[in-house]
């Protein structure tokens, strides 16, 4: 079969993860990469750029990949099936609508957009010239939350009666943010960037909640750098989503779940990212589940699955990841 031919646009921290699995991937072709700053491609792939070490790979390996400082001109010379647009939030309507539009499939990373009507022209735009757009909300590809979620939907362990989810990390000093941020920052800050991934997750997994009750607290990058909330349901479930990134850049990314289902509790965190611990009242198991890191190769393998059978991305809608954004806004 002919390989896929993609581009990755963007080639900082996220550019570069998905450049790596896309590498990995037998049944896609690397043939571009585009970024604003083409000099530093490459540059630092022995550094860990980011928060996570999410992997790496050999400069050889893209020795023979096309390099552009405009999404134009990757265009104008290059036959695409689906570009990768990895740029900071502020660009991601911008980019993506120039993609649609020249009739080329995107895999967006997250957050979608932050102007809710931009999210909406965007999923239109896809809808009409029948591409597909997916946003790489990645928690849900991770081995860890794929099996909270399944615990959730088979009611294996009882019903759900309370999850918390944490997610704290350094303030970020690699690639673009390092640049002087706005008052809501460029990414939204870590509301809209970070905590993001669990509004998203919960979401997805239980639902939209009956009430939000929230604290944000300012940060460096923006006014919400920090959040407390309480997501209240109707059914008896209540979830806590906690974290943010004002603490000092070293401090390590860490996040997690505790879980407490009517006939368990279940405790995963990030720092022992293969297990799940499942306690009751008289024993305590761990069990494997596969490390959370998977989920970037898990994503992309999904969008391709999704573009090779023409079908549509029902795991991770853009209208879902639109509605996860609307959930953001309720906290500040
Ligand atoms: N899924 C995750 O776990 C995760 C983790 C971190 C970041 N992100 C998201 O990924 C996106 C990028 O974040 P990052 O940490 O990789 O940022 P980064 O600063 O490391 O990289 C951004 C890159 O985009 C390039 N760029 C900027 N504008 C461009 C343009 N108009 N055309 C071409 N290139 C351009 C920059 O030169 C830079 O190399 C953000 O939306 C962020 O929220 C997701």
């Amino acid at each position: 079969m002919e390989k896929l031919k993609v581009a990755v646009v963007g080639f900082g921290f996220m550019g570069m993860t998905h450049t790596m699995n896309i590498l990995k991937n037998p049944g896609l072709e690397l043939v571009a990469i585009v970024d604003k700053n083409p000099d530093n491609i490459g540059k630092n792939l022995d550094e860990q750029v980011g928060n996570l070490s999410t992997g790496t790979f050999n400069k050889n390996e893209i020795s023979n990949v096309h390099i552009y400082s405009t999404l134009e001109d990757c265009f104008a010379r290059e036959q695409l099936d689906a570009c990768i647009i990895a740029v900071h939030t502020n660009f991601h309507f911008k980019l993506t609508k120039l993609a649609l539009e020249s009739g080329i499939n995107v895999f967006l990373e997250k957050p979608f957009c932050l102007d809710i009507t931009e999210g909406e022209e965007l999923i239109e735009l896809a809808r009409s010239k029948n591409l597909l757009l997916m946003i790489g909300h990645v928690v849900r590809f991770m081995p860890p939350y794929q099996k909270l979620k399944k615990w959730i939907d088979s009611g294996e362990f009882g019903r759900l009666k309370f999850l918390s989810l944490t997610r704290f990390s350094g303030i970020p000093a690699w690639g673009e943010w390092k640049e002087k941020q706005l008052d809501f920052g460029s990414s939204g800050g870590a509301l809209f960037d970070m905590l993001i991934h669990d509004i998203d997750f919960v979401q997805w997994a239980i639902g939209i909640p009956d009430s939000i009750e929230s604290t944000c607290l300012p940060g460096k990058l923006s006014r919400h750098d920090y959040l407390n909330a309480i997501w209240k349901y109707n059914s008896g479930i209540n979830v806590k989503i906690e974290g943010g990134n004002t603490f000092h850049t070293t401090f390590p990314f860490q996040a997690g779940y505790s879980a407490n289902f009517e006939n368990v509790s279940v405790l995963y965190s990030s720092g022992n990212p293969e297990n799940i611990i499942i306690a009751t009242d008289n024993d305590v198991n761990q069990v494997p589940v596969g490390d959370a890191m998977k989920g970037y190769s898990g994503e992309m393998d999904y969008f391709i699955h999704c573009l090779v059978n023409h079908e549509k991305t029902d795991k991770c809608l853009p209208e879902s990841a639109l509605q996860s954004i609307k959930l953001a806004y309720k906290h500040i």
